[in-house]
């Protein structure tokens, strides 16, 4: 019988402050056009002084556990992606798992910054898959807007602050559901372009929080390369081709990448769900941001082939392939 991880709950959460375009031009040296033509960006959300990242998260999670009718005490394991902690210890996690009323198992924080939901969501498969865990909560969360140099344009019109998170629930699955849940993840990174992508600044080289930075370009080509390789990769693994495919939730970093995975797929808009032009990049929250609003407003619906894939600083890149 296959042990099997499935989606059980999606939720999210967006900070009540809507940042747009013009609003941005206001700041620094840049345009609605520029940002919708280079990014398909039109306005972001931006968490409220002194919300910070366990607030987001923590709503997200409410917000899952109420949709798999699952109390908070049921989890025996929380995987939040964040490259915003609250603090620099502990773990993000843990201070959701406090508030959720979850008395055992384990909550930790993952950082692989924009592929951070894809690789929390493989962590906590293989956790599950193994019989280390049952009910599973993977969140993706960030306030980047507190990393941001708000004098770069390069880099401040990018991003946005947000929260998604599913719970996942072992299956042992027969006849109709044998098929239901992750069939399978892709992560990889190659660490010597860990400068493309980069805060500079931590505890144990400066002890200051530091500002984003980005080789947008290069990070670009990267982007573009290997997610079609990732994508690739998943499909092969299990037998699958691009027309399988019910729905595309990419990293929503800028649409012309989006838009470039979609071609080599084959893949019209339609089946693509798409929140870059009114969330930015929430980084390791875009995913689960994506996939909640499209599971809620009836979109992606059980037994549908969901293919995820992101890319982000490290350089980290990832995939996962889900029927809901
Ligand atoms: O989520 C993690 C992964 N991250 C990504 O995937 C991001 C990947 N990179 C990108 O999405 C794109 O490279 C950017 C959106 C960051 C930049 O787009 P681009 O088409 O690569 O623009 P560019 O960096 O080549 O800049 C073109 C021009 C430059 O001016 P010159 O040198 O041609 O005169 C920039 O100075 O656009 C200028 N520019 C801007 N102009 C107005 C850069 N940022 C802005 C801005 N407003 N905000």
């Amino acid at each position: 019988m296959v042990r099997r991880s499935c989606i059980v709950g999606c939720g999210s959460y967006l900070p009540s402050q809507v940042m747009t375009n013009d609003d941005l031009a206001k700041r620094v040296d840049t345009s609605d056009e520029w940002i919708t033509q280079r990014t398909g960006i039109k306005s972001r959300h931006i968490a409220a002084p002194g919300e910070l990242t366990s607030d987001l998260a923590l709503a997200a999670a409410r917000e899952a556990l109420a949709a798999a009718g699952m109390p908070g005490e049921a989890l025996d394991l929380i995987v939040l992606a964040t490259a915003t902690p609250d603090n620099t210890f502990p773990a993000t996690a843990t201070k959701v798992q406090a508030a959720l009323g979850m008395r055992g198992g384990a909550a930790f924080d993952v950082q692989a910054v924009c592929s951070g939901f894809v690789y929390a969501l493989a962590i906590a498969d293989n956790f599950i898959r193994l019989g280390q865990a049952r009910n599973a909560l993977v969140i993706g969360a960030e306030t980047f807007s507190r990393l941001l140099d708000w004098n770069d344009r390069t880099t401040c019109v990018l991003f946005g602050d947000g929260a998604g998170a599913v719970v996942l629930q072992a299956t042992e699955g027969t006849g109709g559901n044998a098929d239901r849940g992750i069939l399978s993840t892709h992560l990889h990174s190659e660490g010597q372009h860990y400068g493309l992508l980069w805060v500079d600044g931590g505890p144990s080289s400066t002890q200051t929080t530091g500002h984003l930075r980005m080789s947008g370009q290069e990070v670009f080509r990267h982007a573009v390369t290997r997610l079609a390789e990732v994508v690739e990769e998943a499909l092969h693994a299990n037998g699958l081709r691009p027309a399988d495919i019910d729905w595309l939730v990419p990293h929503q970093a800028n649409r012309r990448i989006i838009d470039s995975t979609a071609r080599k797929l084959a893949l019209p808009v339609d089946k693509i769900v798409l929140t870059v032009d009114h969330h930015g990049n929430t980084s390791a929250a875009s995913i689960p941001l994506a996939l909640a609003e499209a599971v809620n407003d009836g979109r992606i619906r059980p037994g549908q082939l969901v293919l995820m894939e992101a890319m982000g600083g490290g350089l980290t890149w990832g995939a996962s392939l889900v029927r809901m």
